[in-house]
């Protein structure tokens, strides 16, 4: 049965109050639990350096470690709610935090160590008396980083686009990075996006239309690998950029499996992608990318998912249509195909052939006419159908030569950040939905109209992160950027924090606030509901930033709370000491 089903309400728990602990703080009655902290050996065989106070591991130990800040996670079952592998994403890294001297004295093992904290781990856990602990060594613990090698498919692979000097052939490509959220397929693999990768690449003076539509700059945005790995050049390699910003599938129960960049589902900053599956057992994904008046897309499988697991369904992400969404005033909506030779989509306005229209996939939706969305990130599917987004903020709305307020994007200077929903016309693949807003973020005592929102319950701003568990329970994970937190509309909300919203009444409530200048983003469960694992990314945020490496350990030094101890991102194991349901 689904646990808690029919055992009173959906949310059983006494609600947090907001807080600038340096700590993690959990209803009454609730336990916490670190594992897998940024450093500690993934359990790789023979690959067991412990993690250095000072950050002095070298790059090929960092490899074998977890990597930095820690972003989507999801619980595969081995046995059960005992043993299982996590498979995490390390989103980016402060070399502030990740070398003991900060930034200074840059060089190749620099670059190198800080692509190795990029990427994906697994490791497998196990539970011993309450207790959760990684296994080392696992036969299933790997990294994949920002220099594993991965292979391109669907139609943009081999295209002239995505070839380079390295990979003549363009299916081949270095790494993953950026990780953001994550999703998971029914037949047993992962899926992890490419955010913000256009910030490791530097430009040149001039950049084409294609690269400026992409944000490439001169210089890049502060991890200077351009300066001693040429790929990182776009002057040298143009291409490279191309090979970023997919949808990468991972099979954690095959260690030797190559991660594999599925382009038919589009090119963008994806923030993630989460699998719905049709009447007929098509795999729907739905995405979005997480950037300012960018857009919210879906793609629907060609083929029926077949038994038989990952083995079976290994092109299955491989052929399909891919569609941008678009939200009218009137409450419906409708998703448009960015399908080659239909529409705008043509020769003539520089889309060759569908691998084209996929690498420039924002280039398609702006001719199509999609909605600009107020920076999309995770996407959840509750019980009924309804598929909720996060739209986290997006201070530019409405402002001088910027997008103007819309029905989906209500509100100019949207500091606070909202959740739409939508439910598609017939099924998943459906070509129309209805929308409306599950809620306006915001905090009801600020003066400004537009900044106090209508929760009802607990008040939260800025929503990332989203999941919904067995029982039906939509977790909101909250991202306030450090540098807006206890300032302005978002002086009174403390620390970042996760809270849980039934959606039959609205209610939202508050059920975990993070240490000081975290983030909370990504959570999964045992299948038996009875242990949450949640990420906490950047704690000590931001006196750890990249251009501040002069006191990394002024905020935070969770969790190990040592004098001069580093913050280090690290997974949450939550339990219900009387040993029940998590959130019942
Ligand atoms: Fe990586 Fe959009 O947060
Ligand atoms: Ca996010
Ligand atoms: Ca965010
Ligand atoms: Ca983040």
């Amino acid at each position: 049965a689904t646990p808690g089903s029919g055992a009173g309400p959906l949310l059983g728990f006494k609600s947090v109050a907001l807080s600038t602990a340096d700590t993690v703080t959990v209803p009454e009655g609730y336990t916490v639990q670190v594992i897998a902290p940024w450093g500690d050996p993934v359990g790789m065989s023979g690959e067991n350096a412990a993690f250095k106070d000072d950050a002095s591991n070298s790059a090929a130990q960092q490899a074998t470690q977890f990597g930095m800040h820690h972003d989507g996670i999801h619980y595969f079952a081995q046995e059960g709610s005992k043993v299982g592998l996590l498979a995490m994403n390390h989103e980016y890294v402060d070399h502030g935090l990740l070398f003991p001297d900060g930034a200074a004295n840059w060089s190749l093992e620099k670059v190198r160590k800080s692509q190795a904290a990029h990427g994906v781990s697994i490791c497998e856990v196990q539970e011993k008396s309450g207790k959760w602990e990684v296994v080392t060594p696992s036969p299933w613990a790997r990294r994949i980083t920002a220099t594993t090698p991965t292979l391109v498919s669907g139609p943009a692979a081999g295209h002239a686009l995505m070839k380079t000097a390295a990979d003549p052939q363009g299916r081949s490509v270095l790494g993953t990075l950026n990780n953001c959220a994550s999703g998971i397929t029914p037949w047993g693999t992962y899926l992890t996006s490419e955010e913000n990768f256009i910030n490791y690449f530097s430009g040149g003076d001039t950049l084409s239309a294609h690269e400026k539509r992409w944000g490439l700059k001169k210089g890049g945005s502060g991890y200077r690998w351009h300066e001693f790995d040429a790929r990182f050049d776009a002057t040298k390699n143009p291409n490279e950029p191309n090979r970023f910003g997919w949808i990468v599938e991972i099979d954690p129960n095959n260690p030797s499996s190559t991660p594999v960049k599925r382009t038919a589902m589009g090119r963008g900053a994806h923030e993630g992608a989460t699998v719905a599956v049709t009447r007929d057992n098509r795999a729907v994904v739905y995405m979005g990318e997480d950037a300012r008046f960018e857009y919210i897309y879906k793609f629907v499988s060609r083929d029926a998912i077949k038994p038989g697991g990952a083995a079976a369904n290994v092109t299955l992400l491989d052929h399909g249509t891919l569609y941008v969404a678009q939200f009218n005033a009137d409450g419906k909506g409708r998703w448009i195909a960015l399908t080659h030779g239909e529409g705008p989509l043509i020769a003539a306005n520089g889309f060759a052939d569908q691998g084209e229209v996929l690498i420039k996939a924002r280039q398609a939706s702006d001719l199509l006419g999609a909605t600009k969305m107020d920076r999309p990130e995770w996407i959840a599917v509750d019980k009924q159908g309804w598929v909720y987004t996060t739209l986290t903020n997006n201070s530019n709305r409405g402002g001088a030569n910027q997008p103007a307020v819309d029905a989906a994007n209500p509100r100019a200077n949207n500091t606070q950040g909202h959740i739409i929903r939508w439910k598609e016309d017939g099924d998943f693949s459906g070509q129309t939905f209805a929308w409306n807003h599950f809620v306006m973020a915001g905090d009801p005592s600020l003066p400004r109209a537009e900044a106090k929102g209508n929760i009802k319950g607990d008040m939260f701003s800025c929503p990332d992160g989203l999941w919904v568990d067995g029982r039906g329970v939509l977790w909101i994970q909250c991202d306030m950027s450090t540098s807006a937190m206890g300032k302005g509309d978002l002086k009174n909300f403390g620390n970042n924090m996760m809270l849980a919203a039934d959606v039959n009444t609205g209610e939202v409530r508050r059920f975990l606030v993070g240490p000081a200048g975290c983030e909370v983003t990504g959570v999964t469960t045992t299948p038996d509901g009875k242990t949450m694992f949640v990420n906490i990314q950047h704690p000590g945020e931001p006196a750890n930033e990249l251009t501040d490496p002069k006191n990394p350990r002024a905020v935070s030094n969770w969790p190990e709370k040592k004098a001069n101890g580093r913050p280090r991102s690290a997974t949450v194991v939550i339990r219900k000491g009387d040993g029940g349901v998590v959130g019942t």
